[in-house]
């Protein structure tokens, strides 16, 4: 079996909005996942609001919006998972400790940039959230962890929406560069590598879960993403001037899927969803600017090449350091009628692939397909590669203070069996930070009982629980795992 590279950084992932709680402590304003209530799977989360006139209400469907006059409320009645996460804000030093036992290299961790400018415009940043990750980087440098800083997970300033109209304003970028230029300044010696956005490419992915979205908000998604990539490369240049020792990277759902039968139409059909849902990001990130194909994208979608082609320059000039991206499943597509829909992966829906298994939440998974999409996207960008998310989400049970979660092991050995493959294939990747490594909230459905940790917390959907943290086998497998850097994976 190939070896791992030396100073492999192994690792786990997490993300404020879902792990971090203390949402109304330490001066930190709302995010939108503060005003998003917790759902199932079969249900869709709902965003709750109040109108000028008094009467309250909430989404009923994935992408809805609030009422034009409404405004976001957190309201009686409803639960909001994300408010406590599993509580990294009081635990954090525990957690830490938990994370050097299993032998973390690495830990992904996001900043809530609602903590450190609460509504996102304020005119200087809050010494308390300033305070709080000062403390969070010296717990892990007391470990020899090196932090991975993801500086947008799903938690813009509540404000920032509501009131400029978030990322369709241009004016979000300055803010965000304000916000990144105060994070590079006051961390720069504890962190070396930061991701500027995650999963950048859900800005347009919507449409693919909802056929009838209407197409001038799929417009806007594209208009959003583009000012996203303006505000990343922006930052990437600010970063390699002014602090050169510091890495950025992309962070980019990893929606990787096959044409479901040899017929070339459905080659063709998977070609392109493969360039609108992953390249297109991944070109612009990487390569500085457009693909050659995304005009006939803007042309078919209605939109105006000369919005896109305004920021030429500046692209060009904020290539990042290193590939990240998002790896659970895969999907496939097809053009033949009939064929049977899947569950609908991370981020994405297609056609059910009779060669893989499904999880319980109907997510493939497909470790063959992780060691293809290293190599699909090591062949396209030649730059180090980091996987900050895999994992199984799955019911979990606490029994006598063991949780036995084999399903996690061989999910976990599968994938690391692949990327030891795609190395061996030539592929430099250099990071492993699988998801949820301590149990979260889960994005899409708000739960705790979809849990992806080694490490489990005793919470439960209605929000009741001790807040304990128990180790689970999947513990000690990956701490064995790490210590023989990735070669004992009984
Ligand atoms: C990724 C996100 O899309 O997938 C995470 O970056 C998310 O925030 C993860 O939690 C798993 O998805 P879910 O819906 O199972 O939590």
């Amino acid at each position: 079996m190939t070896k791992f590279p030396e100073n492999f950084f192994w690792g786990g992932a997490t993300a404020a909005n879902q792990y971090e709680g203390g949402y109304n402590e330490g001066g930190r304003g709302l995010a939108a996942t503060d005003v998003t209530t917790g759902a199932t799977k079969d249900s869709p989360r709902r965003r709750t609001y109040i109108l000028p006139d008094g009467t309250t209400g909430a989404t009923s469907k994935v992408g809805e919006r609030i009422p034009e006059q409404a405004r976001s409320a957190i309201l009686d009645g409803y639960y909001y998972p994300n408010h406590t996460g599993t509580d990294f804000y009081h635990h954090y030093q525990e957690d830490i400790a938990l994370f050097a036992e299993m032998g973390f290299k690495m830990f992904r961790m996001s900043i809530a940039w609602p903590r450190i400018y609460p509504h996102g415009n304020d005119p200087e940043p809050n010494p308390e959230g300033i305070a709080f990750y000062h403390k969070v980087f010296d717990e892990l440098r007391k470990y020899k962890i090196e932090p991975l800083v993801t500086i947008s997970h799903y938690d813009d300033p509540l404000t920032l929406e509501e009131e400029l109209g978030g990322w369709e304003n241009r004016r979000t970028i300055e803010y965000y560069e304000r916000y990144c230029q105060t994070l590079f300044k006051e961390y720069q010696d504890d962190v070396q590598y930061w991701l500027t956005f995650n999963e950048i490419n859900s800005a347009t992915m919507i449409s693919s879960f909802i056929p009838d979205y209407p197409k001038e908000l799929d417009r806007a998604g594209y208009r959003v993403l583009h000012n996203k990539f303006v505000a990343s490369a922006k930052v990437t240049q600010y970063a390699h001037t002014h602090y050169p020792k510091l890495k950025i990277g992309c962070m980019i759902a990893g929606l990787f899927s096959y044409p479901l039968t040899c017929d070339p139409k459905d080659v063709l059909a998977n070609q392109q969803k493969m360039q609108n849902y992953f390249y297109y990001a991944g070109d612009v990130m990487v390569r500085g600017t457009y693909p050659a194909f995304a005009k006939k994208m803007w042309r078919q979608l209605g939109l105006d090449e000369a919005f896109f082609q305004q920021d030429t320059d500046i692209l060009k000039a904020g290539r990042v350091d290193f590939f990240s991206y998002s790896y659970y499943s895969t999907s496939c597509h097809t053009t033949h009628e009939g064929a049977k829909k899947d569950g609908g992966g991370n981020l994405s829906l297609g056609y059910y692939n009779e060669y893989i298994p499904y999880s319980e939440w109907g997510w493939g998974m497909d470790p063959d397909g992780l060691r293809i999409s290293l190599n699909e996207i090591y062949d396209r960008y030649q730059v180090p590669i980091m996987v900050v998310e895999n994992g199984l989400g799955a019911v979990d049970k606490l029994e006598n203070g063991q949780v036995h979660d084999p399903y996690r092991i061989d999910y976990m050995r599968a994938h690391v069996q692949a990327m030891a493959q795609a190395i061996d294939d030539g592929v430099d990747l250099i990071a492993y930070t699988p998801w949820g490594c301590i149990d979260l909230v889960s994005a899409s459905t708000g739960e705790m009982r979809k849990r992806y940790g080694m490490i489990y917390v005793d919470l439960n959907d209605q929000g009741q629980g001790t807040l304990d943290r128990f180790r689970k086998d999947s513990f000690y497998w990956y701490k064995k795992c790490i210590e023989s850097n990735g070669e004992d994976l009984d």
